[in-house]
């Protein structure tokens, strides 16, 4: 499973830390020889370090490993695997059936701010049933939009150099009759200029506590380009994308992903041997290009630093 989020397989915050927790639930199962916890317990300890080390910058993984550490320091020497194995199990289902009811709020939330004419949204990467348990943060709220009636047209950003856009995004929408364009991330300028763009939706991978927010590269230039044209930059998270220990994005442990992703293309060489690659797979966009926050909670608008610690304060 690590190899898995490691390599891409899996990928998206959400899905990323629902993968991790069935990984380790599988690694309990799978040492259910063992008898009790206590023969056991370095070694789940060693599963999550190693969950870890896949995927540097969503928090959402981080967040789900502490969760399971937590409850794995509670567990008496003598409980048998069995019992463990299936306590770690549950919480791996009740992750993703959670974050799947998150989706489907924050859809609700963020389609709630299109109250006059359908809209048309501009979206990055891929933040569908392919990055999360399901339905979607960014794509939850196009999702939403569309059953409402009040999504006009979706333009999806292929997402250099992965292409999560042209793989994953296009293919989600077409599969669900919602208008789709694919378009090259740099004509997302050019469509604003021509007013083809009402809203730009996109997901996160951490944000911090005054609302920096790190998301697939190319996010900080589209907020830019929107900010330039007046057009409403939101950004659609589940809490558990929140980090509120950092301060500001600066914080933000950007993952610097292999030059083979940008030198060759499907196995085929493209760029000159040798050459230098710069590669960053996230950039953070600085709060203030942010228009909204939509959250399963709700919506959270600037400034960020009291909306995002009021929207702790109130959590149970
Ligand atoms: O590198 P990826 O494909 O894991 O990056 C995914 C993104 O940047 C998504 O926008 C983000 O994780 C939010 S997914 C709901």
């Amino acid at each position: 499973v690590a190899e898995a989020i490691e390599t891409m397989v899996v990928r998206g915050a959400p899905a990323i830390a629902c993968a991790a927790a069935f990984g380790l639930a599988i690694d309990a199962h799978n040492a259910s020889d063992l008898g009790v916890w206590r023969a056991y317990s370095q070694r789940f300890f060693q599963a999550i370090e190693r969950m870890a080390r896949t995927r540097p910058t969503a928090v959402n993984l981080f967040n789900a490993l502490d969760r399971f550490g937590a409850v794995a320091s509670s567990f008496k020497d003598d409980v048998p695997m069995a019992n463990v194995a299936a306590r770690i199990e549950g919480d791996a289902i009740a992750l993703y059936d959670q974050d799947l009811a998150i989706c489907k709020a924050i859809g609700e939330h963020g389609a709630a701010l299109a109250f006059d004419k359908p809209v048309r949204v501009l979206t990055h990467c891929n933040t569908g049933s392919l990055a999360t348990a399901g339905y979607g943060t960014a794509l939850g709220i196009i999702r939403s939009l569309h059953a409402q009636k009040m999504l006009a047209h979706v333009y999806a950003d292929e997402t250099r150099p992965y292409l999560q856009g042209a793989r994953l995004t296009a293919y989600e929408l077409m599969s669900e009759n919602i208008p789709v364009t694919l378009n090259v991330d740099s004509a997302a300028a050019y469509l604003m200029k021509n007013g083809e763009v009402d809203w730009v939706v996109v997901g996160a991978d951490r944000v911090a506590a005054n609302g920096d927010t790190a998301n697939k590269i190319g996010t900080y230039s589209l907020a830019v380009n929107a900010r330039h044209h007046g057009i409403p930059f939101y950004v659609a998270v589940p809490t558990s994308t929140f980090d509120t220990k950092i301060a500001t994005g600066d914080q933000i442990h950007v993952e610097m992903r292999p030059s083979t992703e940008i030198t060759h293309q499907f196995g085929k060489p493209v760029a000159p041997i040798g050459v230098n690659v710069v590669n960053p797979s996230f950039d953070v966009t600085p709060h203030d290009l942010i228009s909204a926050i939509v959250t399963e909670k709700g919506v959270i608008y600037p400034p960020y630093k009291k909306s995002i610690a009021q929207l702790f304060s109130s959590q149970v």
